[in-house]
């Protein structure tokens, strides 16, 4: 049987990197991405890269031609992936480039015969809602990138509206860590930053006294949720769903087992908050909704995904010096 083509856009990146090598055997694949923060080398070698914007159509294009000129189904994870980016001279930038990649991409999708067009909204659009966050709450994004990731669903509901022929489908990811991070930098998930500390003998730098909490899931995990979506024979629409652990855990937790994973002692270095904008002080998923309507459930511990993180530490790829860098 022939297999079905995905196009992913910001496939080198962590998230879609990570999708992308679990995939390249089940699915003929392409990947988009213009190296603003995603790396090659995070892709297995046998998978097939473009270097390209999903902002422009004339890259999408070459991609697609890669895999014979219409998809199945398109994955997009390109665009502004996190809320520092926006700052100061970012911020122009940082909204048309997420945007414009958003329609782009659909637009181009469903042109190309996607079936499926599934797309990383975020968390962060809870803002200090009522925990657990679940889908069905009023939502007040409370910074730009939540903002565009906001725009994304709710242009979704109207494209599909217009286009009911392509299901259109968003994941609001909690903390995502896991492998292939290196590349973000500064923009990594804490979990990564704080093992790059830790593995360099550097104190971890936490914003605040440490008790605050996020629901930190293993990219595994997020890859899982993905594709139940992108497989299931249901017609989803332009729904959205949660994908997490659905537990909390504090940073201080996180240096406590990052440190037992190491066989270390490295006690972390306080500061004062410096974010300006709503700061999400506590953080976990209620993943009901993805459990009963694709059947998705977690399968790894933050145990194993912390110890997997420190055994496959690759320092010498690390784009930033300390956590004190941070943001
Ligand atoms: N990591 C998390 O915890 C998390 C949580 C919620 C949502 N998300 C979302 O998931 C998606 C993937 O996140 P990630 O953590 O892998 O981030 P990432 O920055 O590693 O991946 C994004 C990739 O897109 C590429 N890119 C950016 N703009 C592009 C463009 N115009 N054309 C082509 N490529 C472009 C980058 O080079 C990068 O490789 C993002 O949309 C992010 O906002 C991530």
């Amino acid at each position: 049987m022939k297999k079905k083509k995905i196009l992913i856009t910001g496939g080198a990146g962590f998230i879609g990197s990570n999708f992308a090598n679990i995939h390249k055997d089940k699915y003929d694949i392409v990947v988009l991405d213009n190296l603003f923060l995603g790396d090659k080398d995070n892709l297995d070698s046998d998978i097939k890269f473009i270097e390209g914007d999903a902002c422009k159509q004339e890259d999408l294009d070459k991609a697609g031609d890669c895999i014979g000129g219409t998809v199945d189904y398109v994955v997009h994870f390109a665009g502004t992936s996190s809320q520092p980016m926006f700052n100061g001279d970012g911020f122009v930038w940082g909204y048309t480039n997420a945007i414009s990649s958003f329609v782009t991409t659909v637009e181009w999708a469903r042109k190309h015969g996607a079936t499926k067009f599934l797309y990383a909204s975020t968390s962060s659009l809870y803002a200090n809602n009522p925990l657990p966050l679940v889908e069905t709450q009023q939502v007040t994004p409370p910074n730009h990138y939540a903002v565009t990731k906001h725009m994304y669903e709710e242009c979704s509901a109207c494209y599909h509206a217009v286009y009911p022929e392509m299901d259109i489908i968003g994941f609001r990811f909690m903390s995502v860590y896991g492998p292939n991070e290196e590349a973000k930098g500064v923009y990594a998930n804490l979990i990564s930053q704080f093992a790059w500390d830790i593995g360099r003998d550097l104190p971890p730098v936490i914003y605040g006294d440490g008790t605050q909490t996020r629901d930190f899931t293993n990219v595994k995990d997020v890859v899982q949720g993905i594709t139940l979506a992108m497989e299931s024979e249901k017609k989803l629409g332009a729904d959205v769903f949660n994908i997490g652990l659905g537990k909390s855990t504090s940073l201080n937790d996180i240096v406590d087992a990052l440190n037992k994973a190491f066989g270390k002692n490295i006690k972390p270095k306080y500061i004062e908050n410096p974010i300006k904008e709503v700061y999400i002080h506590d953080q976990y998923a209620d993943i009901s909704k993805i459990q009963k309507v694709l059947g998705f459930m977690p399968t790894v511990s933050l145990e194993e995904g912390i110890q997997h993180q420190v055994d496959n530490l690759r320092l010498e790829k690390v784009k930033k010096t300390s956590s004190d860098d941070f943001r």
